[in-house]
């Protein structure tokens, strides 16, 4: 091609390059690059008209963004969990499509024009909300992440799944739209010794958890949106409980009562599950907070580094549910040495943060890992340091260091140094 558009094209190309530090090794302007040189269907022929996708989806050369579940965890997909693909993800939003899955007995499709919302029990004035009800209240918009208290439960005993998606993957971050927990409750008048509340769903495990007042109080939330639109049927349509920093399980999604008691209920949820058995085989319970925690999504072993020796973007998120993450450090030799981490986007409580590290990668076998330390000044600990304090029994909140092994030749794997 000798036409000046092109000459000129290529100047702007290397006076680019020249302008920013040519940090990457970028090919030479090829002559004979098809994909230049060639006129593409796209930039000769009509495409789709307006309407042809009235919700829209993601391009068709992305379908690998999905989420993924591991088929021998569970028996069945109604009981069970998929996960999110964290090293496809940018920022600190998750996509709605993309929110990891939880249930116990599938995904209710609970009708909204029946929905109703109790709240029963110490209070003044028994009372029912339909959807409409609960819109009519003022409301807040506020972006938590919603983290499983499983999330690396698999890891615990030692490195097992080979991808960020499957060892941290029980983690989204969204905006919600909801009315304070604390109105409704105002509304509904609650009496002296009220201390403590149940929450439960519609659905056919009628999941129940006790939250103390002192937390559906101050910040949770009765949702009715996400990023935006309705929440999604798998995120509880057409309203769940948001229970910011605190484990996931206690977000009851399809919420359809809150009793006020005096006492927890010790329910199923928070007896034989959702509590840490220790070496001496007494449970720990009640820990609701989840601890500061961060991992390096990309490279990781779904996401490769793809070019040979050179300038490299290291990735990763990091969260705490008991407030902001402060810095990250990053090392590349399993621990020995660690640099900061440049954290990059909005820094909110009891949300998701997004870090950076970007180094010259000499092609050589690196153990990466990344530590978080919140603004309470909590470091996240190595694995070992969880264990020696928790014992080996643990599934729960397992929130120690992850390694990843780069290989000379670019690929990763999931690997324990502790
Ligand atoms: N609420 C009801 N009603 N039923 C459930 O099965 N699963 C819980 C919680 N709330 C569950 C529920 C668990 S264990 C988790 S981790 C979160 O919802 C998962 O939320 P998500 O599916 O939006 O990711």
């Amino acid at each position: 091609m000798k036409s000046n558009k092109n000459h000129s094209r290529r100047n702007f190309i290397i006076g680019g390059l020249a302008a920013s530090g040519s940090v990457v090794a970028a090919k030479a302007l090829a002559a004979d690059d098809p994909a230049i040189t060639e006129k593409q269907p796209w930039s000769n022929e009509l495409g789709d008209g307006v309407d042809v996708r009235p919700y829209g989806l993601p391009s068709k050369f992305v379908a690998n963004v999905k989420r993924r579940n591991v088929e021998w965890l569970t028996a069945s997909t109604e009981s069970s969990v998929n996960f999110t693909p964290l090293h496809e993800l940018e920022g600190i939003i998750t996509p709605n499509g993309l929110c990891f899955e939880r249930h116990h007995a599938g995904i209710a499709e609970v009708e909204p024009t029946k929905y109703r919302f109790m709240i029963n029990g110490l209070v003044g004035k028994e009372m029912v909300f339909s959807l409409q009800d609960l819109k009519r209240f003022p409301r807040k918009n506020k972006i938590y992440f919603l983290e499983c208290a499983a999330n690396g439960g698999m890891e615990w005993k030692g490195s097992q799944l080979n991808g960020c998606q499957f060892t941290h993957g029980m983690i989204h971050n969204v905006m919600y739209t909801g009315v304070p927990l604390n109105l409704l409750l105002q509304e509904a008048g609650i009496k002296k010794n009220a201390s403590w509340i149940l929450a439960e769903g519609a659905d056919a495990s009628a999941m129940t958890r006790s939250i103390p007042m002192s937390k559906a109080l101050d910040d949770c939330l009765v949702a009715f949106a996400m990023n935006g639109e309705a929440l999604r049927p798998e995120q509880g349509f057409p309203v769940r409980l948001v229970v910011p920093g605190w484990e996931g399980n206690m977000w009851i999604k399809w919420l359809r009562r809150i009793e006020v008691g005096d006492k927890p209920w010790h329910h199923r949820e928070e007896t034989s599950k959702y509590t840490d058995l220790m070496e001496t085989g007494k449970a720990r319970r009640f820990s609701w907070e989840m601890d500061a925690k961060s991992v390096i999504t990309n490279p990781s072993p779904q996401a490769p580094i793809n070019h040979a020796r050179g300038h490299t973007i290291l990735s990763g998120i990091a969260w705490s549910g008991r407030g902001t993450i402060k810095a990250v450090h990053v090392s590349l030799d399993g621990g020995k040495n660690w640099r900061s981490a440049r954290i990059d986007g909005p820094s909110m409580k009891q949300s998701v943060h997004r870090f950076y590290y970007e180094f010259d990668w000499n092609g050589q076998e690196l153990l990466v890992q990344s530590r978080a330390i919140d603004s309470t000044g909590y470091v996240q600990p190595t694995k070992n340091a969880l264990r020696r304090i928790r014992g080996g029994n643990s599934i729960y909140h397992n929130n120690g260091i992850q390694t990843w092994h780069i290989k000379k030749s670019g690929e990763v794997e999931n690997v324990e140094v502790s």
